[in-house]
């Protein structure tokens, strides 16, 4: 094993989707495999951070040297992540939904022959990125995800602001990249001392690369 300047520090990583549940048997969620959190997880572990994953609902398996806490729902997933404070780094990666159904059904909604379709009322979903930038218990290092189709940096800036992020890893997301449930990821690093754009590389080279960032911004020993 090579070298683990991340011993001793403790991060939390959040990945995958989240589902709202509309009834039992439904729910809306935003699209992503969870395969860029879960590297980045595997990645910062390698190091040799004491890391947790909170994932929500994927088909990919836990990664290894990894404690994996699953959960479904955006505010079970903001409880599992305040619940390992303090940390020293958290990057939120998953794909959070905005909305959840205002009140979900207890049984499943029956769809009545001749009837116009339920309406659904949905409330906003806490932010997890940024209730855990401006948190009392803030981790020293903050890194978010911005996934847009267009005005990337401009967005990525006000994203780390809003936010109070140290980092935003923004991409590409339109559907001509292929970065959505792909392998691949085309990244640049947005902070407080500029833009760093990296080439094409493979989620699981973008993982490795940003442990790395993360080692040399926290000042690693390299122990
Ligand atoms: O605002 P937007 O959803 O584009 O921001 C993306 C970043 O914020 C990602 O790091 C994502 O994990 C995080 N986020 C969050 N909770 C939300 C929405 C987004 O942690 N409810």
């Amino acid at each position: 094993s090579g070298p683990r300047p991340l011993a001793g520090l403790k991060a939390v990583v959040t990945s995958g989707p989240t589902h709202e549940p509309i009834d039992p048997v439904r729910y809306i969620a935003n699209r992503s495999s969870g395969k860029q959190g879960h590297a980045i997880a595997a990645a910062l572990a390698r190091l040799g951070a004491d890391v947790t994953l909170v994932s929500g609902p994927v088909i990919i398996p836990d990664p290894e040297g990894v404690r994996t806490v699953h959960v479904e729902r955006a505010e079970e997933m903001r409880d599992a992540v305040i619940s390992t404070l303090p940390v020293d780094i958290a990057v939120m990666v998953a794909a959070v939904a905005d909305w959840r159904v205002a009140a979900s059904a207890e049984r499943k909604i029956k769809k009545q022959p001749g009837e116009a379709p339920p309406p659904l009322q949905l409330a906003e979903n806490p932010d997890i990125l940024k209730t855990i930038g401006h948190h009392p218990e803030r981790p020293r290092l903050v890194v978010g995800f911005a996934a847009e189709t267009e005005n990337v940096e401009d967005n990525g800036r006000a994203k780390l602001e809003r936010k109070g992020a140290d980092l935003i890893v923004a991409n590409d997301v339109s559907p001509e990249t292929g970065v959505m449930g792909g392998d691949r990821n085309r990244v640049r690093l947005i902070s407080h001392d500029g833009v760093e754009a990296w080439p094409d590389l493979t989620k699981s080279e973008v993982a490795e690369r940003l442990a790395m960032w993360i080692a040399t911004q926290i000042g690693g020993t390299g122990a």
